[in-house]
């Protein structure tokens, strides 16, 4: 048995007694990073020395690191997939020795001070070349210097390691995978099929290019490195032989403590097991986001977004199982203490984790009553009207229309994902391009009505409100001429009488800043620039140079708004006409927000 605990410690001392330095981890929120919400990988925030600037703990380093990935979010509650999870990481900077790190490698997974794996358990697989990098033969070579008898050659598709959007440093890699012993599912069974015999616990990538613009060809790294990640929990998981991750550490703690408020039994379902699972999963997430030093709360826009579905889908797990949203905090406070050692930001920010966390409970709990009464009647509606018709030897579809999914999101405040999700537990099915087409149609009626939608932290969509709204654009693009495009927005709230803006800027605005600020907007205020809006894809947005957060995974479609060569940003409106409608702004309030974030109101007069 070993635990999270024990392989962390293990690591630590692993690579620090080959002369590796510990370093902190990183926040979760990346920083001068617009393209992700989150990090994703030990490396990420560590891309600027890969790229070859020094790093100011040495050129071999090591760490963990609290990540969070929302692709597989659908998957969570399964028996592999979490939204948050620790990576332990080592880094050769500036040097690649493939055969050094190979022979660590080895000697950690196999060494009896450490994971003391028998190396007939260990498979690994290299990359098999192609018109950019050569077939891997050194680390071939080295795999089998040490014993390992099982090293496979493949292709791109999965001994090739980038990030996400492709930009950046990149290379081929190598992975370690724990041969659970099942019987091989064909006799050309890989670690490439996912038949389960072969887990994945350990990836050295060679970092030996780099994409430097997006559509650019991969060009040769001048200083090559080695970027190493071990998932923690999921090397916990195989090394006991769990079937399920959700029986590692801390996760394991928190599902026994709510197996012991709940009201029915962990293991008595598949919905029930996986609405335990999904409390946990997405509470540790939430928690990881809140308590950050660059944390944010739940909004309609970005990581903000994000966090508020975690929040929510949680507190729907909570009613299937009968668990008061109460004990919420307990469990905030059982991740708080595993992960403030690691963490200290967090620890900091207990309080505020919790506070926050509650405010979102209380205002979704009230909508979700609401919103569950007329979820209910839908599919009873439904139900209606394909037993009338079958009468007619008619057949009606199990399909919530998108009219429908959009109605309960803009009154009843249910992210589209949790009818989606609802739906499927009772055998439905969405109309999801219905549901966008409804989504868009609206915003577009806002605009023209100035009626509408609660986006980009509108408290209403009254003239006055669309007004400060465009208001908000012009200082975020003020800021970001004054202290760079690093600068984002990271909250905000807009009543008829005033705005209130946050952003990431590390001091308190001097009078002569604020001024400065002032002057930028009042000055496009007397332009008279037009405020114009084109519906576009994700990728096109990009391309156009929109500030926004990018994540194709929600919402394929965006609004940009472009006022002149001032600003473009992406986002749902309304917004005035024309700056000229605007008068004049004044600063009234520059304040503090949470560490590193300013906040500022604001007023047209
Ligand atoms: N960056 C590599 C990964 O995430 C190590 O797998």
């Amino acid at each position: 048995m070993i635990t999270d605990i024990e392989l962390k410690k293990k690591w630590f001392e692993f690579f620090e007694s080959k002369g590796f330095k510990r370093i902190a981890g990183y926040s979760i929120i990346p920083e001068n990073d617009p393209t992700v919400l989150f990090t994703t990988a030990g490396m990420h925030p560590l891309v600027p020395y890969l790229l070859g600037e020094p790093h100011p703990e040495g050129d071999k380093i090591c760490d963990i690191q609290r990540c969070i990935r929302t692709t597989d979010i659908d998957e969570v509650g399964d028996e592999t997939h979490l939204t948050s999870f620790e990576m332990l990481g080592n880094w050769f900077l500036g040097k690649c020795d493939k055969e050094k790190m190979i022979e660590y490698s080895y000697e950690f997974l196999t060494s009896p001070k450490y994971l003391n794996i028998p190396k007939e358990r260990i498979a690994t697989t290299v990359f098999m070349g192609d018109e950019v990098a050569p077939k891997d033969e050194v680390a071939f070579n080295a795999w089998k210097k040490c014993g390992i008898g099982d090293v496979f050659y493949l292709g791109k598709e999965n001994n090739w390691w980038a990030l996400g959007g492709g930009v950046g440093p990149c290379g081929p890699d190598t992975e370690m995978f724990y041969d659970t012993l099942k019987p091989k599912c064909s006799k050309d069974c890989s670690p490439a099929c996912d038949c389960g015999k072969y887990v994945e616990i350990w990836n050295d990538v060679f970092m030996q290019y780099v994409v430097e613009k997006e559509g650019e060809k991969v060009k040769a790294l001048q200083k090559p490195n080695i970027d190493t990640g071990m998932g923690l929990e999921r090397t916990v998981m195989v090394l006991n032989g769990f079937k399920s991750i959700y029986e590692c550490g801390i996760l394991k703690k928190v599902i026994d403590f709510i197996s012991s408020k709940a009201k029915v039994e962990y293991l008595e379902n598949e919905k029930f097991k996986r609405s335990y699972r999904i409390i946990a999963d997405h509470l540790r997430s939430s928690m990881f986001i809140l308590g950050d030093e660059r944390g944010v709360v739940p909004s309609n826009v970005g990581q903000g977004y994000i966090l508020r579905r975690f929040i929510r889908r949680a507190v729907n797990c909570a009613r299937n199982i009968g668990l008061d949203t109460k004990f919420f905090n307990d469990i905030i406070d059982m991740f708080v203490d595993h992960h403030g050692e690691d963490y200290s930001d967090i620890k900091k920010n207990r309080e505020f984790i919790k506070t926050e966390l509650d405010k979102e409970v209380e205002k979704f709990s009230k909508a979700l009553e609401e919103g569950h009464k007329e979820f209910e009647k839908v599919i009873f509606g439904i139900e209606k009207h394909k037993e009338f018709a079958s009468k007619n030897g008619e057949i009606v579809p199990n399909i919530i229309s998108g009219k429908a999914c959009f109605r309960l999101y803009d009154t009843f405040g249910f992210p589209f994902e949790l009818t989606k999700e609802l739906a499927k537990e009772k055998g439905y099915d969405v109309d999801e391009e219905g549901y966008k087409k409804a989504f868009l149609e609206h915003q577009e009626k806002s605009r023209t009505a100035s009626m509408g939608t609660f986006k980009g932290g509108l408290a209403d969509t009254s003239t006055a409100s669309a007004h400060l709204h465009t208001a908000t654009h012009l200082l975020m693009a003020g800021l970001r001429k004054m202290f760079g495009n690093q600068v984002m927005q990271k909250g905000s709230n807009i009543t008829p009488e005033r705005l209130r803006l946050d952003f990431n800027v590390d001091h308190k605005l001097t009078s002569e800043e604020i001024k400065e600020l002032e002057d930028f907007v009042n000055d496009a205020i007397q332009r008279a620039i037009p405020v114009t809006c084109e519906e576009m894809s994700i990728a096109d947005a990009k391309k156009s140079g929109a500030v926004g957060v990018f994540e194709n995974k929600y919402g394929e479609v965006v609004k940009v708004y472009t006022i002149g060569d001032v600003s473009k940003e992406i986002c749902g409106g309304p917004h005035a006409k024309n700056t000229a409608d605007l008068h004049h702004l004044k600063i009234t309030k520059e304040e503090s927000s949470s560490a590193g974030v300013r906040r500022i109101k604001a007023i047209l007069d």
